[in-house]
């Protein structure tokens, strides 16, 4: 059983994920804690607590955290995911509210008091783990593992040239978090990007009607129609999802021990991920070298049984007609 913190910015892709994890037997979601990234945290949060009781799980906490990042301008990525996150579809109002205490405490509490047994999931800005981790940096020991999407290793960025939107919208913390000594694994593009899923996936997945899958179709079709159409893209990448699977099936990414930094000096590459993969020894010394790697990289994955599975585990948690 994985013991799972989901750190997001929903989000259609988030919300994707979100419901990936709550489709898993194998995975016992502890809570999910909110960030400003792909629209502001006033609608991550409500997004969240809307999602969850769409699927029937109000009873998971949601802890709102930071309003924007550490040091740039916040950027949003409404023209991706609509006005409200997820692609204009209008959830009813949820009942629950998040918890009182910040997203920062709810993380630090979680790891401190199950040592060694949460995998922390991050898929959007990480702005929260990043002050998690400098707040009480016992947490890189006692965390079980923590995933990351972000980055664009071998690939072009999808928000600049060189720059993929998670870390391009807190690159500070993004810096922080790659360098606080913890267990990542880093989801980037250079996976994602070939995780694609079809328009008639989610349709065969939307015919026996569950507000889920109903809900999965509608995001999906306003992001193919009102962002793919005019870009000429015909299906739709599940980054986040992807991340999300790495925490039940590492085996479907080929991962890579890689030393990434952040850039942060740029005026043209800010948020740029800067990777090395050479084997560190191989490296000269005087070229002054990072030793050691700090991440495990994604470089390849199983698309067809990653899809698959996506498909199987949604179609039986969220399939029978209410
Ligand atoms: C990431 O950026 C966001 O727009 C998505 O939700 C995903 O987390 C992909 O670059
Ligand atoms: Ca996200």
């Amino acid at each position: 059983m994985v013991r799972l913190l989901l750190d997001t910015d929903p989000g259609i892709d988030d919300a994707l994920a979100l419901f990936l994890a709550l489709a898993s037997p194998d995975i016992q979601l502890e809570a999910v804690t909110t960030v400003s990234g792909n629209v502001h945290v006033d609608f991550t949060t409500r997004n969240a607590l809307a999602l969850l009781e769409l699927a029937g799980r109000p009873g998971i906490p949601v802890a709102r955290g930071c309003d924007r990042p550490l040091v740039r301008q916040p950027v949003i990525a409404d023209y991706v995911h609509g006005q409200n996150g997820l692609g204009g579809v209008m959830l009813p109002e949820p009942q629950q509210r998040p918890v009182s205490v910040h997203a920062v405490d709810v993380i630090l509490q979680k790891i401190l008091e199950a040592p060694g047994e949460i995998t922390l999931a991050a898929i959007g800005p990480l702005t929260n783990l990043a002050l998690a981790v400098r707040r009480e940096p016992r947490i890189a020991q006692l965390v079980r593992e923590v995933l990351v999407m972000g980055g664009a290793l071998r690939v072009p960025g999808n928000v600049t040239p060189v720059s993929e939107f998670n870390i391009f919208a807190d690159p500070h913390a993004a810096h922080i978090v790659l360098h606080a000594g913890w267990p990542i694994r880093l989801v980037s593009l250079d996976a994602t990007n070939h995780a694609d899923m079809r328009r008639e996936q989610f349709n065969a997945l939307a015919t026996r009607s569950h507000p889920v899958t109903q809900c999965m179709k509608a995001m999906v079709d306003y992001h193919l129609d009102d962002f793919g159409k005019a870009r000429g893209i015909t299906a739709f990448h599940m980054h986040d999802p992807l991340c999300l699977a790495a925490a039940i099936s590492p085996d479907l990414i080929d991962w890579k021990p890689a030393y990434v930094d952040v850039e942060l000096n740029g005026t043209l590459t800010l948020g740029a991920t800067v990777a090395y993969f050479e084997k560190m020894e191989d490296i000269d010394p005087d070229l002054a070298h990072p030793r050691r790697s700090n991440v495990l990289a994604s470089v390849g994955v199983d698309v067809e049984r990653f899809v698959a599975m996506y498909m199987e585990r949604i179609h039986n948690a969220f399939s029978l007609a209410r």
